[in-house]
Order: C-alpha cells, then sequence, then structure tokens
C-alpha cells in the first residue's frame, strides 16, 4: 500500500475528526448517543459500499498502457487512432472470468474476458473481447438461458454440470466453443499468456467510404501457457487470485505485457463468396483463407490505484465505435449494442460516463444531455442545452457518417442458413490443430465435468463430439463407459430425433 504523508483524518465533507476510535456514549458504559455524527456517517457509507456486481464477467483485473500504430492501415479504416504508423493511444485493459461471482477463483475452466478500452481523439472505443474466436451461440435471445446455466443451480446455488452439459447438448452450434473451452486454453496459465479476440465481425471503412469486414486478434507476445486441468483445480484452491496477482506483480516489476494485434480483413465481394457465414460467431475465418495482416501493438505498463475507482467501475460497450469502424450485422453483436449501455445503467448509473476510467479524456463530452444522479461535472454550465439552438452550441458533423450498407429481406425469425456446417471446424482443430497431448487433456477434462451429468445428456452430447470427428466421440464415449452404437445411431439422427430419443427422467 502506497504510504501518504501525515493528514487530518475528515469526514465525507472536509470537518476534522478528533477521534475515530471511541463512539459517543452517555457514561464510560452508557448507550451510543445519537449525536454521534460521525459515527453515523461512518456506518451509513459503509452500509452502501456494494455495488451490484457485473452480472457477468465479475472477477477481473485491470491495466493501463498504450496502443502503437506498426502498419499503415488507412486504406482499411479512417480510424484517427489508426492514422499513422507511431501512433500512440492511452488505453485501459480489463481481463475477467466469465461465470464467478466477484470472489471466484481466476483458475477457473470459462472463457476470459479481453476487454480494451481506447481514449482517441474522437472518443473512447471499446474492443469488449474474449480470448477464444468464437461463441458457444450465435443469437442474443440465447443469451441470458445460456448464462443462467453457467451460473448456480436455483434450488442449491450449486454451480451444475447438468445444467450447462444439458444446455450445450440442446444447442448444438456451441460445439467449437464449448471443444476450446474444455481443451486447456479453458484455463490460461495467467492474462499474460492469452490471446484476445474480437470474435465478432466488424466493420472499418475508410475516408473514401469503402468498407471491408474485418476480425481482430491480439496475439499474446509472452506466448500461450495454459494449466492443465488438474493444475487448475490445484490453484482454484492454491491461489484464487493468481491472475489478478501475476497481472499486478508483473507490471509492478516492470516486466510489461503485449499483444501483437493482427487482423483478418475481407472486401464485402471476397466476404459474398467466402464458404463461411461472416455474421455467424460460432465460426472463424481459416487463416489459410484470409491471411491476418499485423497493424499494431498493445502495451500494458501501469497498474491502477485504487481498484473499486478504477476496475470495478469500468464500463466497455460494444457500441463505443469511433468514426472508421461500425458494427456487423451479427445478430449477437447487435444484442450486445443494446446490452451493456442497459447494464451500465443499472449497476453504475446514468452519469457512468463522468467516472473518469470511463471519461473520453481526449474528446470530451459534448452533448445536449443533461443532469440524473451523479452529474459530478459543470453539467453544460449556462450555455444551451437544446439543439438547433443560435447560441452556438456544439453542432453535428456529417462528415463522421457512416457509409451503409446493403440490406434486404422479410423481417422475421430466421435461422443461419449454414447450421449443418457446425461440426466442421471444431473436427479440424481437433483434428489438424491440437496435439495428442491436447487431444488426451480435453477427453480427460470433458469426462471430469460431463461424467456428473444424467446418461441421456451424456449420450446426446457424445453424438455431437462423433458428428464432429469419430476419433473425439469415441474417446469421451469410452471414458464414460457409454454404448458406442448407441452414440453412433444418435449422430445419425437430426437434432430434433436425437434430443426425442435422450429424455431425461
Ligand atoms: P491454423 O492452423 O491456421 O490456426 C490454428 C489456430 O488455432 C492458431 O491461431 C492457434 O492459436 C489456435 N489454437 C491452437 N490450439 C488451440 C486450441 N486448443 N484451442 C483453440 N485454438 C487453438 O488453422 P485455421 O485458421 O484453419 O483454423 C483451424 C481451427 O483453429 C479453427 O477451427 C479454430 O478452432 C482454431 N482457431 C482458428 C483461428 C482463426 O482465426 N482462424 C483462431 C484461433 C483458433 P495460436 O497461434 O495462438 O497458437
Ligand atoms: C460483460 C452481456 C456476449 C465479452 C458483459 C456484461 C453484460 C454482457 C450484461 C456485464 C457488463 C458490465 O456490467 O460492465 C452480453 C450479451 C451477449 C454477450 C447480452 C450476447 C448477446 C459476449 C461476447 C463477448 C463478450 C460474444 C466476447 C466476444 C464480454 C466481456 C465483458 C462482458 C469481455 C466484461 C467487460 C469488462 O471487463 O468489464 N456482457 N455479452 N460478451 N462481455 Fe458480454
Amino acid at each position: 500500500m502506497a504510504k501518504k504523508k501525515k493528514e487530518t483524518l475528515t469526514g465525507a465533507f472536509g470537518h476534522p475528526i478528533g477521534n475515530d476510535l471511541n463512539s459517543v456514549t452517555a457514561g464510560p458504559r452508557g448507550p451510543v448517543l445519537m449525536q454521534d455524527v460521525h459515527l453515523l456517517e461512518k456506518l451509513s457509507h459503509f452500509d452502501r459500499e456494494r455495488i451490484p456486481e457485473r452480472v457477468v464477467h465479475a472477477k477481473g483485473a485491470g491495466a493501463y498502457g498504450y496502443f502503437e500504430v506498426t502498419a499503415d492501415v488507412t486504406k482499411y479504416t479512417r480510424a484517427a487512432f489508426l492514422s499513422k504508423v507511431g501512433k500512440k493511444t492511452d488505453v485501459f485493459a480489463r481481463f475477467s472470468t466469465v461465470g464467478g461471482e466477484k470472489g471466484s477463483a481466476d483458475a477457473e475452466r470459462d472463457p476470459r474476458g479481453f476487454a480494451l478500452k481506447f481514449y482517441t481523439e474522437e472518443g473512447n472505443y471499446d474492443m469488449t473481447g474474449n480470448n477464444t474466436p468464437v461463441f458457444f451461440i450465435r443469437d442474443p435471445l440465447k443469451f441470458p438461458d445460456f448464462i443462467h446455466t453457467q451460473k448456480r443451480d436455483p434450488a442449491t446455488n450449486l454451480k451444475s454440470p447438468t445444467m450447462a452439459w444439458d444446455f450445450w447438448s440442446l444447442t448444438p452450434e456451441s460445439i467449437h466453443q464449448v471443444t476450446i473451452l474444455f481443451s486447456d486454453r479453458g484455463t490460461p496459465a495467467t492474462f499474460r499468456n492469452m490471446n484476445g479476440y474480437s470474435s465478432h465481425t466488424y466493420k472499418w471503412y475508410n475516408a473514401k467510404g469503402d468498407y471491408f469486414w474485418v476480425q481482430y486478434h491480439f496475439k499474446t507476445d509472452q506466448g500461450i501457457r495454459n494449466l492443465t486441468g488438474p493444475e487448475a483445480a490445484a490453484m482454484c484452491g492454491k491461489d484464487p487470485d493468481h491472475a489478478t496477482r501475476d497481472l499486478h506483480d508483473a507490471i509492478a516489476r516492470g516486466e510489461y505485457p503485449s499483444w501483437t494485434l493482427e487482423m483478418q480483413i475481407l472486401t464485402p465481394k471476397q466476404a459474398e463468396k467466402f464458404g463461411w457465414d461472416i455474421f455467424d460467431i460460432t465460426k472463424v475465418w481459416p487463416h489459410k483463407e484470409v491471411p491476418p495482416i499485423t497493424v499494431g501493438k498493445l502495451v500494458l505498463n501501469r497498474n491502477p490505484e485504487n481498484y473499486f475507482a478504477e476496475v470495478e467501475q469500468a464500463a466497455f460497450n460494444p457500441s463505443n465505435l469511433v468514426p472508421g469502424i461500425g458494427v456487423s450485422p451479427d445478430k449477437m453483436l447487435q444484442g450486445r449494442l443494446f446490452s451493456y449501455h442497459d447494464t451500465h445503467l443499472h449497476r453504475l448509473g446514468p452519469n457512468y460516463h463522468l467516472i473518469p476510467v470511463n471519461q473520453p479524456k481526449n474528446a470530451p463530452e459534448k452533448s445536449y444531455q443533461r443532469d440524473g444522479a451523479m452529474r459530478t461535472d459543470h453539467n453544460g454550465g449556462g450555455g444551451p442545452n437544446y439543439w438547433p439552438n443560435s447560441f452556438g452550441g456544439p453542432a453535428p458533423d456529417n462528415t463522421s457518417i457512416e457509409p451503409p450498407i446493403p440490406l434486404d429481406g422479410q423481417g422475421g425469425r430466421h435461422e443461419f442458413a449454414h447450421k449443418n456446417d457446425d461440426f466442421v471446424q471444431p473436427g479440424n482443430l481437433y483434428r489438424h490443430v491440437m496435439t495428442e497431448q491436447d487431444r488426451a487433456n480435453l477427453v480427460s477434462n470433458i469426462l471430469g465435468s460431463l461424467g456428473q451429468t444424467p446418461k441421456p445428456i451424456q449420450l446426446r452430447q457424445c453424438a455431437l463430439f462423433y458428428k464432429a470427428d469419430a476419433d473425439y466421440g469415441t474417446r469421451v464415449a469410452k471414458g464414460l463407459g457409454l454404448d458406442l452404437t448407441k452414440v453412433k445411431t444418435l449422430a445419425s439422427m437430426t437434432q430434433e430425433e436425437r434430443v426425442a430419443a435422450t429424455p431425461v427422467k
């Protein structure tokens, strides 16, 4: 803890406090007097110390640093912070686990959040990604249900492998992310030793109005390092805060972690002919088909001074965009555009953009938004609070308007057209990317969790593994002692038939 020079203790409104050890009482053994306003203020502030924790990603660690551009990308984007090789922009980063509470262990099997806030001269840009390039679902309607399965059973208040595997086995598009999650990448050794991905496709557009579809990959310069299942389980008990500690201590030692930003970029024409649905977050863009280009470097070099002020109150939002960067029609991303601002209003209040870590410090707000709880700045002073006005207030500038994209079709609840491709990429991951050791660890990690669920769920899920890769399904089925013929039969059915054939009693 930092040592401070001697100062007189005061109350919240600056009055000096003469004694902070003894409450005011009627005589040395008498009851406490109502007039001890210092005691009342201290207790009532304490009573309100907690704000709601994040509904997901509650446990996390943050740090400041910068992003430096290392390649000319002006033909792809007009974003000012990406406009010049060598240009640096201040950044705040927060890494997190997803399902656990604020005090949960850093080594739990879970995706890791990888959230970045760039304080650009055109306003804050947030890249709120994960350490996995894909996700479990591809429609935002499913998100609250999915997250309920990652939290606690409503009856027992225990984590429930049954809820998790029931949902995944009923949601076949989850198989790619489930395969990554149960590989050792589901338990990174530290936050410094993992990659960060946008996972979604975003839009970049240049000064001429040409647009491109892009995906971000922040590749760790520390190298990928993971914990095995048993190492992670041991770490949860030994040091539940190991990754928070590691990030803090590395930066305090002057060992600044860094990541190289690589982008995958497709022109709209290339996207039309592309074999994968680029708005389906359960899919990656194979590197051979879209080779990534190196764009910049992210370096973290300063620890926060106060966790609550800077990390707990940090608020990231995929809809914090700057000119040159836009969203794609990815349905999940569209859902996220609503959800983050909405949750921040609930968690932090309507003026959360005034909290220093969230302020657009390099492009101060000039708007007609006024008032509300905790409006702690000058609130627009005596200037006009409406637009248009004749008093020289800030005016819109149409040069920051985004180029349009073509959209058509029938408004309706559409399913993804490419739904039968869900097993190809996880199969390739298992067969071509993983080593034999990776596969052995994957199967063992799955057995430890899926083994705790009812048999019909095990059978249903094994059929999905089998559809991704016969060896994958066979090894899990054997490990669980399941009838392989049954698994193969289930794998040959449609999802509807499979679910009907595996009722849970
Ligand atoms: P490549 O061989 O070109 O790339 C494989 C990628 O897989 C590398 O980026 C590597 O990351 C990553 N990787 C290695 N082990 C694992 C693991 N256990 N879990 C998740 N990722 C891992 O292949 P393709 O581009 O053709 O993709 C094949 C498969 O690789 C995909 O289906 C996907 O599952 C996975 N992958 C692909 C990515 C992409 O954007 N194309 C990104 C990440 C994963 P690293 O370089 O950091 O070691
Ligand atoms: C945090 C919603 C999908 C990455 C959150 C929070 C909500 C939320 C409500 C809490 C925010 C806060 O309290 O500050 C959703 C919804 C999703 C979705 C509705 C889908 C429809 C995703 C995906 C990713 C992601 C696909 C990654 C690609 C994150 C990260 C955080 C977060 C990194 C933590 C940010 C921080 O460090 O403060 N999400 N999420 N989420 N989400 Fe999502």
